[in-house]
């Protein structure tokens, strides 16, 4: 799926391809740098995070672990509603782990800081975040992001990895929606 497969839906892209790539390799070696004496385990938040996490896993040098979590935050909506689930929990032991769950967007963060205090229950060595996106209300919250791509402003947006009503995942980049989309 590409830009012109979206027509007028597409209101503007916000990151590029290219862009995204860039910001990953950055992001890859700091994290290569951090865990060179650590066997780190990548927890990625599903849906969303599944372009992320690929893209990355293979910008990274360390030989790092991946496994995935599904939570359910959001409706079909837009806005976080607070109430966390577990759709799908881990398969690995977290004891004694050094873990680094791998996040599209961070928007109001209710979602993370209850991921970061459940996993830390399990008793891992340690628990840090990598998010591909930052949006400003996340500065509310008290949750460390080691890793940060890029903070964005408080916009709706869609493409690689995030959905509108579980749509658009596919985009190789981020963009806005046309406001058609969403208030029809
Ligand atoms: P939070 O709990 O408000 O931080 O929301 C976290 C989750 O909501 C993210 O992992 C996304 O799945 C979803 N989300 C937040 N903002 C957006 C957006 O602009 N577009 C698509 N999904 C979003
Ligand atoms: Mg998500």
């Amino acid at each position: 799926m590409d830009a012109s497969d979206m027509g007028a839906d597409l209101k503007k892209v916000l990151l590029s391809a290219d862009d995204i790539s860039t910001r990953l390799a950055e992001m890859a070696a700091q994290v290569d740098e951090d865990y060179a004496d650590k066997d780190v385990l990548l927890v990625g938040v599903l849906k969303g995070a599944a372009l992320v996490m690929a893209d990355f896993v293979r910008a990274l040098h360390l030989p790092a672990q991946m496994d995935w979590m599904a939570v359910s935050s959001y409706g079909s909506g837009t806005k976080s509603s607070g109430v966390v689930r577990i759709i799908k929990d881990l398969d690995t032991d977290l004891t004694g782990r050094h873990v680094l769950v791998v996040e599209d967007i961070i928007d109001s963060g209710l979602t993370l800081s209850w991921l970061v205090a459940n996993l830390s229950s399990r008793g891992a060595a340690s628990v840090e975040v990598l998010a591909l996106l930052r949006k400003p209300d996340a500065a509310k919250v008290h949750v460390d992001v080691r890793y940060t791509g890029f903070e964005i402003p408080d916009e709706f947006v869609v493409g690689y990895g995030l959905d509108y009503a579980e749509h658009y995942r596919g985009l190789p980049f981020v963009g806005t929606l046309a406001p058609h989309v969403y208030e029809s």
